[in-house]
């Protein structure tokens, strides 16, 4: 194990002390809904510090809320961990999620808190980062392109088919791009926009992060991305580099809920509680990744995004993690946006 993930392991067992497994709760299975190294640490460092198996599935913001729908009857997750905000909300409100109070919520910023709040207690914030553009400095100097720093930027005919983007049926990321633009232009204007920007999309991804690993592959020149996803591909090697728009953007409340029916319900708050500590939470810097954490008193990555150089909308979060609006939002992309011809 890494150096980083043992003083975590370290950290984490002090954490966690106060609670060993008992024998129906020796096991919990969990979504995770952020990349696979961070879902990897937390299973292993868990598992070792509780003696409590973590079985883990990695899905993405919308095919998780798909998944938690389709088990609804017969629910086999216990605890939905990351993914966007959105769908999490979503859940809550469709009765998918759990109320739970985590006596480690006072110990989160106010903007978790808050989606706490209205969920009543179904979900929680566990991070934050802001909606924006990766671009591959190296393949926009080769194709002697400019680095674009707007949404409008976006439009000009030089790029097209140099930008990817996920599909906000699956993905949270590209869910929040939709949710943000509808904000900053209002609806009309917004749906005229993704219009235009399709004639320059190359290709649509499942998941939020592939874009931006497209582009630090050189495979495209531009995402819409979440800009804490950069960092983690450069110290990695890759040529990439991010910055917001300058008419403004939204951010992610990145969440985590308890699924309603969990068969391992102690094990799930355990995990919950924990999950909220900054010892844990701690976990995404040293798995390379770089959303702001909700715990106050977590250590914040320098390569974690500055939000006060970040100009932002101001992103309802009840409005656009309603159920009724999501999904008329996504059908109306699918109908008006994804169907024309590029
Ligand atoms: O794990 C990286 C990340 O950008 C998270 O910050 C975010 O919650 C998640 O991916 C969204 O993934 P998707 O767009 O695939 O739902």
């Amino acid at each position: 194990m890494p150096r980083i993930a043992s003083r975590l392991l370290a950290a984490a067992s002090l954490a966690v002390a106060a609670g060993a497994a008992t024998a129906q709760d020796a096991q919990i299975n969990v979504i995770c809904s952020v990349q696979a190294e961070w879902c990897n640490m937390i299973q292993t460092v868990y598992a070792r510090t509780t003696g409590v198996k973590v079985n883990m599935s990695l899905k993405g913001s919308g095919e998780a809320l798909a998944q938690l729908i389709a088990e609804r009857a017969n629910p086999k997750t216990d605890v939905w961990f990351g993914g966007t905000g959105d769908p999490h909300l979503q859940a809550a409100e469709q009765g998918l999620t759990l109320e739970y109070k985590s006596p480690s919520l006072p110990q989160l910023h106010a903007w978790a808190q808050q989606q706490a709040q209205q969920s009543g207690y179904r979900t929680v914030g566990i991070y934050s980062g802001p909606l924006g553009f990766g671009y591959n400095p190296e393949l926009l100097a080769k194709k002697k392109l400019p680095v674009p720093r707007s949404w409008a930027d976006l439009l000009k005919p030089e790029y097209k088919n140099e930008i990817q983007v996920a599909n906000p049926a699956s993905s949270g990321t590209a869910y929040t791009m939709v949710a943000t633009l509808v904000q900053l232009m209002g609806e009309d204007k917004a749906f005229e926009y993704m219009k235009a920007l399709h004639r320059n999309i190359q290709t649509y991804t499942r998941s939020g992060t592939g874009p931006i690993k497209a582009v630090a592959r050189g495979e495209a020149s531009v995402s819409i991305s979440f800009v804490h996803d950069g960092p983690g591909e450069k110290l990695q090697g890759f040529p990439v580099e991010t910055i917001t728009p300058g008419e403004g953007t939204g951010a992610e409340i990145g969440s985590m809920s308890i699924i309603k029916g969990a068969r391992n319900l102690e094990a799930a708050r355990k995990f919950y509680d924990w999950a909220l500590t900054a010892s844990a939470q701690e976990m995404g810097a040293a798995a390379r990744q770089f959303q702001l954490p909700s715990n106050k008193s977590a250590k914040v990555d320098p390569n974690v995004p500055d939000f006060k150089k970040i100009r932002f909308i101001n992103y309802d979060y009840a409005k656009y993690g309603a159920s009724a609006e999501r999904r008329r939002l996504i059908a109306k992309w699918e109908k008006e946006v994804n169907s024309l011809p590029r």
